[in-house]
């Protein structure tokens, strides 16, 4: 079936996928998605196939799909998913469906699967998580053809009183234009079984966002230019955050910040140096960078 409005709900998940597997996803949103944007030629790629749910339904509605995840060896963060694609097909893909890890909320790697791996989008801070989300976007964009679609289904969450807003912030990262939000109404999630005092209001939707990818767009900057970017901008960030709050910063914490990014200490030492003459900072003979 195709979406018939904007909300939806999936009392149960469907049969297909690995129930077992922690924060699945209903069967019944995949299939809905995939016949709503797609059609019977259209190539679908799942970059986190989780349990195997999209692999599943994908199979049933007879599509061609690529569908891997970190526990494949996969890694949205660092791989290039249009060359995963392109080891099985050679076209790039129609439609992408994308359903990440809300932060750290549910722990994949090192719970579900193997050791924990820094590079799983679900053992970072919803900061670290925001960043990162970014870069697994632009991949999911770079892997999909012009006038393609992806959707991204996330919930959000609250912890201390606060409310944190993933498919916001999805929204405001996300790369080409957003075509769709379809709310989906949650059963059976863990919050229903937890006790409640005072008046708290439960969380009971997910959001898919669905995007379309523009023809006339600029061509994306390959990954690593993106990566290094990205990382030389959390090293001068950081620098200036740590001198406005009078706190001295030390060179081996700003080699440790942008590590996971594969930045050389050698690139991190240049932008230092900048930084020290352009602000006139000082830095110690054990390397604390601090306002003299
Ligand atoms: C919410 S689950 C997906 C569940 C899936 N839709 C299902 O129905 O079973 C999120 C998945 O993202 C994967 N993941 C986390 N970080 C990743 C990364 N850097 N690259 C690829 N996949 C990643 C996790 O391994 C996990 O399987």
């Amino acid at each position: 079936m195709c979406f018939k409005s904007s909300i939806v709900s999936y009392p149960d998940r469907g049969h297909w996928g690995n129930n077992k597997y922690r924060g699945n996803c209903s069967g019944h949103i995949i299939k809905d998605f995939i016949q709503t944007y797609g059609n019977p030629n259209s190539l679908v790629v799942d970059p986190s196939i989780g349990g195997g749910t999209f692999m599943d339904v994908a199979k049933e509605l007879g599509v061609a799909y690529v569908g891997t995840d970190l526990h494949q060896g996969f890694n949205l963060l660092t791989d290039s998913l249009a060359d995963e694609v392109a080891k099985h097909y050679q076209t790039k893909a129609n439609l992408v469906f994308w359903h990440p890890p809300y932060a750290d909320m549910i722990k994949y790697s090192g719970n579900m699967y193997g050791e924990v791996n820094p590079y799983d989008l679900s053992q970072m801070g919803i900061e670290t998580f925001g960043q990162f989300v970014q870069v697994a976007l632009f991949n999911i964009y770079d892997a999909l053809q012009d006038g393609g679609v992806y959707g991204v289904l996330i919930g959000n969450m609250r912890r201390k009183g606060r409310y944190y807003n993933l498919s916001s912030m999805i929204e405001r990262l996300a790369p080409g234009v957003l075509i769709d939000e379809i709310i989906k109404t949650q059963h059976n999630n863990v919050s229903d079984s937890r006790q409640y005092t005072g008046n708290i209001v439960r969380i009971m939707h997910e959001k898919l966002l669905v995007f379309r990818k523009e023809k006339s767009v600029t061509p994306i900057a390959p990954m690593r230019k993106r990566l290094e970017k990205h990382a030389e901008n959390l090293v001068r960030s950081t620098i200036y955050a740590s001198c406005l709050g009078r706190k001295r910063v030390e060179l081996i914490q700003l080699y440790a910040l942008v590590e996971p990014f594969g930045y050389m200490q050698e690139d991190v030492n240049i932008i230092v140096d900048e930084e020290v003459k352009a602000r006139r900072l000082a830095i110690t003979n054990q390397q604390q960078i601090y306002i003299p």
